[in-house]
Parts: structure tokens; sequence; C-alpha cells
């Protein structure tokens, strides 16, 4: 069985894989239904989700939901983390609340950063381009740090997370500092964070991620569960089935009520419900539990991207830096960079007029798909002049190299504006 190492940045060759094994949805399945799917979404960079179904039943019926993610401040924000920004953006802009953690326990703990420079990277690397991005003010950005929130949430959900469970995902042994598993509960805590009452309570919450993040997701999706008072289920009678409420830690009353307002039959620590759909009861014993003091979390909701292939072929790592391009890197850099990377080109010109450019192989199509060419029809040109053997490598960097030239320069612009709102986040 293949596991994803959410610590090591994996190349995952083989995608269908975690729809079998890890359970993960297909996220063409909801394609059609969404109004207008970002970028990444139509061109299947998006390619898989967790329950992301209940965000676009909220996004679709006007009620609220939410986007969050977090970023570890631990060196330079480049087009990897650009990809996460823009996902929690345009949920923004089609109405959801947005979440920005700036991981500063985790890079303080986990990377030896001093408090100091996690401030600085966070602030300068990733709080500036996420708003140079169109991150806006109605949204939150927060340093974990900071947020009593989070940490009274993550020491509570530290009660349901034991020695055996974490060290199965993050690799952790009789070596690992406390801080370190701290601040791997912390991001769970970052995740369910949006569902307190402080911002209105139980709602869904997406979490754009890596495919490698998924371990996390999970950890956190069985913590939203192992917290809550009440565990609702479908179950299978003689005839029909029916949705079983059990409670676990809750009071008596709490579960009485239920029976009252679902008409079930109250047992001694469990309601049945018959004649009822899942969502109705759920919604109810949701409303109870938060009257009595419960955090009646949903389960978080997941979607996840593809990775880009470092502009080397390998993959991109901060470590290497003709691997990626900074959000901070000069343009002229930049441009050069491009024109060093790999391409899906043949050897000779001949042999690429002859049998066309590979662009599933090529780092320099990777960039205009992900990043430099927002019109799908002008993409699918270059796709077609590419593998018919009309377009050449050379030209065609020089036109990626220019779209780079031109988006760092802009972006940088925006970076610049950016600083002088820093307190409309209350950041300053
Ligand atoms: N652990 C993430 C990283 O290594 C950062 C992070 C913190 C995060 N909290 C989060 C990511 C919540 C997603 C959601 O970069
Ligand atoms: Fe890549 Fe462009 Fe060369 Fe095609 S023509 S292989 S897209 S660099």
């Amino acid at each position: 069985m293949t596991t994803l190492d959410p610590w090591g940045a994996v190349k995952i060759d083989n995608y269908s894989k975690l729809f079998d094994e890890f359970g993960i949805s297909k996220f063409d399945d909801l394609l059609a239904r969404i109004p207008n799917p970002h970028r990444y979404m139509r061109r299947h960079v998006i390619f898989g989700h967790r329950s992301y179904d209940t965000v676009l039943d909220a996004m679709l019926s006007k009620k609220p939901f939410a986007a969050m993610s977090g970023f570890m401040p631990s060196g330079k924000a480049h087009l990897g983390h650009k990809m996460v920004m823009e996902e929690i953006i345009w949920h923004q802009q089609q109405g959801g609340d947005a979440f920005l953690a700036i991981a500063d326990m985790e890079a303080h703990a986990v990377r030896g950063k001093s408090w100091k420079e996690c401030r600085e990277l966070g602030i300068n690397e990733y709080i500036l381009s996420a708003i140079a991005l169109g991150f806006e003010p109605g949204g939150h950005i927060y340093f974990q740090s900071k947020s009593n929130q989070v940490k009274d949430l993550a020491f509570e959900l530290g009660i349901k997370a034991n020695f055996s469970e974490l060290s199965a995902i993050y690799g952790f042994n009789g070596e690992t500092n406390i801080a370190h598993m701290v601040s791997a509960i912390t991001q769970s805590a970052d995740i369910l964070q949006p569902q307190l009452a402080e911002f209105g309570g139980p709602k869904p919450v997406v979490i754009p991620v890596g495919a490698d993040q998924d371990p996390h997701i999970r950890l956190t999706r069985g913590l939203a569960y192992k917290v809550n008072m009440f565990i609702v289920e479908e179950r299978q009678g003689q005839e029909k089935s029916f949705i079983s409420v059990r409670g676990k830690a809750a009071p008596k009353e709490a579960l009485s009520e239920i029976a009252k307002r679902t008409g079930g039959k109250l047992y001694e620590e469990h309601v049945d419900v018959f004649k009822r759909t899942l969502e109705e009861v759920e919604k109810i014993v949701r409303r109870v539990e938060l009257q009595y003091g419960g955090y009646a979390f949903m389960p978080p909701a997941s979607t996840y991207h593809k990775f880009m292939t470092g502009l080397q072929g390998g993959k991109m790592s901060s470590s290497l830096p003709e691997s990626y391009i900074a959000l901070t890197e000069p343009p002229e850099e930049g441009a050069k960079k491009v024109m060093r990377a790999k391409t899906g080109g043949r050897v000779t010109l001949e042999e690429q007029k002859k049998l066309g450019g590979e662009p599933d192989k090529c780092s320099v199509y990777e960039l205009l798909l992900f990043h430099l060419i927002d019109d799908d029809n002008e993409l699918l040109e270059v796709y077609k002049d590419c593998v018919g053997g009309t377009r050449v490598c050379g030209n065609c960097k020089k036109h990626a190299a220019e779209l780079m030239r031109g988006f760092l320069k802009e972006h940088q612009e925006k970076r610049e504006q950016a600083r002088e709102r820093l307190d409309e986040f209350g950041l300053k």
C-alpha cells in the first residue's frame, strides 16, 4: 500500500490510487455544478475532494461556508504557495469566509525559526503576496502564536489525539520534541477554527491542499468527530433504515431534547429516529449540541490539486533554487529561470517538426497551464501547435518568459501596495 508522506514532497505518479485506496472522490463529478469554476478546476489541476459537495451546496444556496489554509513561514513563497492562495481567494470571491494562518508555531518548533524571523517571513513572503493576489479584508489572517482561540482549541483536540495515531501520520518517535507534536495538533485547530461560535458556528469549510496533505485532513476529520457530543449515523433496521443518534459525553437532557425535536425513540444512551433524512437529523442534533455547549463540528472538506514539477523536471523544492520561482524573484531572474527550464522538446528541430513536442512532460507548458495563460482557448492553441510540431521550444520559452516577467513585475507592485494596507487586516 502506498503511504502519503505529508512532510516530504512526494511525487504521486498514479493519482487514481488515491481514489481507490484512500477514499478521495473525483472532483470531475462536481464540476458541472460549479457556476464559474476556477482555472484549476476547469483544467483538472484540482482532481479530488472530500465532502466538497457540502461546500458547494452552501455556495449555491448562499449559506455560510469558508475556506482556509496555512503557510509555514520557513522560506520563500513560490508558485506552489500561490496556487493555494488563489484557491482561498476564489472561495472568498464566491461569498465564503476566508482564513489564512501563518504557522509560526510550526516553523519555530520544527524548523527552528526565531519568532522574529517567523513574523518577518510571514508578512513579507506570504501575507503580502496573498493580499496582492486578491485576499480581501473581510477574511482573517493570523499568526498561530497570537491566537488564543486556536491554541485553546488545539489543547482541547489534544485530548482526543493519542501518540500512536499522530506518529503513524507524522512519523513521530521517541526523539520527537513535544512542541512539534503541539504544532501538528495546532494545524487541526486552524482547520476547525472557522466553525467556532466566534465565526458563526458550524459550517462547511474547505481546505485546498496538495494530495500529500491528505493525512492531515483525515486526522482532523477524525478529531472533529471525536470532540463532538453526538454521533449521527444511518443504520439498517429490519425493514428500512433509520437514524441513530448516540450521545457520548452528552448530558441526559440534551439527548431527550433530541428525541423530542426529532420525534425519535429515546433509549439510555441513544435515540433512534425514523422517517427523517440524515441531513434533517444532523441539523437538529447540531442545534441541540450547540445549545448544550458542544462544538457540533462538520467534518472539514478538502480539495486536492496536482503538484507542479520543478523547472528542471524533478521535484519543486525550496532547497533547490533552480526548481522554483519565488513570488519575490526579480522579474529578470524569473524570466531567465523559464529560459533554463526543462521542456518537452525533441533532441533536434527536425524531430520536433516531425513528431511534435511533448507538453505533458514540459515544465514550460506547466507554467502556462497553471499560471500564465488564463484563456482556455489560447492554451489549447499552444498545446495543439506544440504536439503538431509547429511550435518550437525556443520561441515558446521566450513567450513564457515574457509572461513570467510581466506577472512578477505586476505582482510585486501590488505587494508594495499591500504593504500599505496591512492595518486593514489588523496586522500593524
Ligand atoms: N503544516 C502546513 C505546512 O507545512 C501549514 C499549515 C498550518 C496548514 N496550519 C494549516 C495547512 C492548516 C493547511 C491548513 O505548510
Ligand atoms: Fe514545451 Fe513549448 Fe517546447 Fe511544447 S513547444 S515542448 S510546450 S517548450
